[in-house]
């Protein structure tokens, strides 16, 4: 959802830029310039158009009394399934509430969630025994997440690509330990901006009749300064980029731990190197405050999900499941559930080793304004996980009361969000 400042800041462009811009450097203003302009009118006005019907679908509250229920069957299958796994160590308890940017590190993250791998030995299945990769047809969706992608290729999802809730709070867990308080989460997100709530279907590519506009459609949740795919304005937004690969790559031989290993300032490098190459290209770059936090928090992803229960995550590693979208021979998920408290102390944690602001494009490449305050450089991991909640329980109350219900107030889970 768009936030009022960059609602005002919109507003501002209608009447302001990039005129002032241009008189502000004292440069003519040019063909370029006008377009970038025209660019950034568009796509401001067709995200703010996403975001309010995702809003006013939400305001029904029997169907997103429905959303509640799909997730909570999937949620109850979780806990059910966990609580009888020999090893399971419990859900992990949110510690690292109170921790601000500065008190953050690797070893801390790790020590709070009892991720020193070489201690933990494997409690779950290889991941694609009884989930063989299919390769995907021409019927079958596919979108700008290597996560669910991989899920839907080796039949987690179901194989066509469209989803419904409990399947996708489900398989995240079950194929990729996602805990249910961030797989509900990102499951609302998902239905109410870019699902059909009539049949409880999500297309996780574009658009298909049934199920929603798909999660391809750029804004709201797919956004500028990816690792691995273009900015919408400037290229292929969808699939991944075999140029951004080889720099992410390049990125992991250069910061990584003994050349290879997946570590924060990778993480930090390559987020940092996104983002710039947004602001220095795209004219109508979009990286609002709560666009830098998830971008940030996404890119926890490879330091620790894609890493599973093995010691190192390596560019083969990523490699297989951004380019290949298939499990890694052999893999297995990590022991301890991925909440989102922790991907939030992640995001932060990049965000300290190599900051940046929270921007947006006025019709000017290069020169984008700031566009809010930085949450990730300030206050804690708290004030952190309410600030991208509660802009979600602002904008669609309803579908949080009843997630927040299926993970259960008094369950494992209570209390995760602070
Ligand atoms: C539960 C539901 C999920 C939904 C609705 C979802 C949706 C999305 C969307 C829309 C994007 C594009 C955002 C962008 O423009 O950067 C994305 C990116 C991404 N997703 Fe997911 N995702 C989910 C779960 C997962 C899981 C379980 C993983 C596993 C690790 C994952 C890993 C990633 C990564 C690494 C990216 C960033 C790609 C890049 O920067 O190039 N996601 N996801």
């Amino acid at each position: 959802m768009l936030s009022s400042v960059q609602l005002v800041l919109l507003a501002t462009s209608v009447s302001a830029y990039p005129w002032v811009a241009d008189a502000v450097e004292g440069r003519p203003l040019d063909e370029r310039s006008l377009s970038g302009f025209w660019d950034t009118l568009r796509l401001g006005a067709k995200d703010i158009s996403q975001s309010l019907g995702g809003v006013l679908k939400a305001q029904n509250d029997g169907k997103m009394k429905a959303l509640g229920g799909e997730i909570k069957k999937g949620v109850d299958w979780i806990y059910a399934q966990a609580n009888a796994t020999e090893g399971f160590e419990g859900w992990p308890k949110p510690s690292l509430l109170d921790k601000s940017a500065a008190d953050l590190s690797q070893e801390l993250i790790y020590q709070t969630y009892n991720l020193d791998r070489v201690s933990n030995p494997p409690i779950w299945p290889i991941a694609d025994e009884g989930h063989p990769y299919v390769a995907p047809g021409p019927g079958d969706v596919r979108g700008p997440c290597p996560g669910l992608n991989t899920l839907a290729n080796h039949g987690y999802l179901p194989h066509n690509g469209i989803v419904s809730p409990d399947q996708l709070v489900r398989a995240v867990w079950e194929a990729l330990s996602m805990s249910p308080d961030l797989g509900a989460i990102l499951t609302v997100a998902g239905f109410v901006f870019k699902g059909d709530i009539d049949t409880m279907k999500l297309s996780i590519g574009g658009q298909v009749r049934g199920a929603g506009v798909g999660l391809s459609q750029h804004g709201t949740i797919e956004g500028d300064g990816s690792v691995t795919r273009e900015d919408s304005a400037l290229g292929d937004h969808v699939k991944v980029s075999q140029q951004r690969l080889q720099t992410y790559y390049g990125e992991i031989a250069k910061y990584g731990t003994n050349g290879y290993d997946i570590n924060p300032t990778v993480c930090a490098e390559s987020r940092y190197r996104a983002y710039q190459d947004s602001v220095q290209n795209n004219p109508a770059v979009d990286f609002s405050s709560t666009r830098h936090l998830i971008a940030y928090a996404e890119s926890g992803f490879a330091m620790e999900v894609f890493r599973g229960a093995n010691v190192s995550c390596t560019a083969e590693t990523i490699d297989w499941f951004f380019n290949k979208e298939q499990f890694p021979p052999g893999w297995r998920r990590r022991n301890t559930p991925v909440t989102a408290t922790e991907m939030i102390a992640w995001g932060m944690l990049f965000n300290k080793i190599k900051p940046t602001e929270p921007v947006r494009g006025l019709g000017i490449k290069g020169h984008p304004v700031k566009a809010g305050s930085s949450f990730l450089s300030e206050g804690t991991v708290k004030s952190n996980i309410e600030k991208f909640s509660g802009g979600l329980i602002k904008a669609v109350p309803k579908a949080m009361k009843y997630m927040a219900e299926a993970l259960g107030q008094s369950g494992p889970l209570a209390g995760l969000d602070g």
